[in-house]
């Protein structure tokens, strides 16, 4: 198994069967569990796997100990794609004290049912293994109340449970420095958005406590070990967390018969003549919404589109806005647009969701009847070069 630090492992697997993380997040390029064996005078264990690759981490456990028994298995994080091989484990390590804090065995205790002994851990308490030992941080809701993070200080090595964490396996070596880790931002950014993003305010707190840490090294539980991209990846970490935003716009729209599409893209044409280069139109019907999430995190301006379907908005705009919603991203600059045949609705509750969000509102929706004419579409024009000076005049 590769090596992060002397006697300090990577035990993790690949996933690349799974198709939907958490069952509803399209994983093209796969995703890691990632779990991490010190062999010290002591041997402990971070983390485990999910379930369903518990035969090769199993397999990777036994061929570094070749034997030896495990003494610790620390659990910074109780979600089951880290926890879930906890139980299985257990029965073959009946010696192996279990690690975490009070809400950890909260939750230890409604998952499973082992004899396992238990340490509980406190905010700053550490772990002698040997010549190592682990100190362990709470970092509460990045991404669930009990997280927690261990720190080995002589080699300066974060084990961080989900933060920093991306979506991507990890092909050929779990560290950085051998791998081109481009294709990793774009999904970091999906990942953030969609597993951590609604916690930006506890993810500033813990970026804040660990800043007094001197990191060389980070151990997500997902994505490869950052070492030469530590700092990019603590910066773009507290960039999402503090929900800062790029000049551009994201245009997602649903349509059912083309004309709230036209609309899309006369009011892109209006930003990009408005001053604007960054934009982005997503259908919604066939881009899933965690891509379009990302782009919301990114981006300043966001502007829906979405025909009047039962007097409401298309359902999978109305699903998109949940979305957004629910990660509470504050600040950005909205507009909205659609249409309708005998009675409207849908631009109605785009704008009042937009008040909702407390973000700045930009004109009034272009709201087309039947089907698109050219008003309708200079309106929209129009709409979208309003939208682009709003956010170029709030950079300045
Ligand atoms: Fe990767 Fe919140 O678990």
């Amino acid at each position: 198994m590769e090596t992060i630090a002397r006697d300090i492992y990577y035990v993790g697997v690949n996933d690349r069967q799974k198709h939907l993380f958490e069952n509803y997040l399209p994983l093209p390029n796969g995703v890691a569990y990632n779990s991490y064996l010190i062999t010290d005078d002591k041997i402990a264990l971070i983390d485990t796997v999910d379930i369903s690759m518990i035969g090769r981490f199993l397999a990777n456990i036994d061929s570094v100990l070749q034997g030896r028994k495990i003494d610790y298995l620390v659990v910074n994080h109780m979600e089951p794609d880290h926890a879930g091989s906890i139980g299985l484990l257990a029965q073959k390590y009946p010696e192996m004290t279990i690690v975490g804090n009070a809400k950890t065995f909260d939750m230890f205790n409604g998952y499973f049912d082992v004899p396992n002994n238990r340490l509980e851990v406190k905010e700053g308490d550490s772990l002698k293994l040997g010549s190592r030992q682990l100190t362990f941080y709470m970092a509460p809701m990045v991404h669930w109340p009990e997280v927690m993070v261990a720190y080995e200080a002589q080699d300066q090595i974060l084990f961080s449970a989900d933060a920093f964490g991306t979506f991507g396996t990890l092909d050929g070596s779990c560290l950085d420095t051998n791998l081109n880790t481009d294709r990793y931002w774009d999904d970091m950014r999906r990942y953030y958005a969609c597993i951590v993003g609604k916690f930006g305010k506890a993810t500033q707190v813990a970026l804040k406590k660990l800043s007094a840490l001197s990191l060389k090294t980070i151990c997500s539980t997902h994505g490869p070990v950052w070492q030469k991209d530590i700092n990019k990846t603590v910066a773009l970490y507290d960039k999402w967390s503090r929900y800062e935003a790029e000049q551009g716009v994201v245009v997602a729209y649903g349509t059912m018969y083309g004309n709230t599409e036209q609309l899309a893209e006369a009011f892109a044409q209006g930003v990009v003549s408005g001053g604007l280069k960054e934009v982005k139109i997503y259908n919604v019907s066939k881009t899933d919404a965690s891509y379009i999430l990302a782009d919301v995190f990114k981006y300043k301006g966001l502007a829906l589109g979405s025909p009047t379907y039962m007097n409401e908005t298309y359902p999978l705009i109305e699903s998109l806005m949940s979305k957004i919603e629910h990660r509470g991203i504050p600040d950005r600059v909205f507009a909205c647009f659609g249409g309708h045949t005998w009675a409207g609705g849908s631009c109605k509750k785009m704008t009042e969701w937009g008040e909702k969000m407390k973000w700045t509102a930009v004109g009034n929706a272009v709201d087309n009847r039947q089907g698109v004419k050219a008003d309708d579409l200079l309106q929209a024009q129009q709409l979208g070069m309003a939208m682009a000076k709003e956010i170029l005049n709030q950079s300045k």
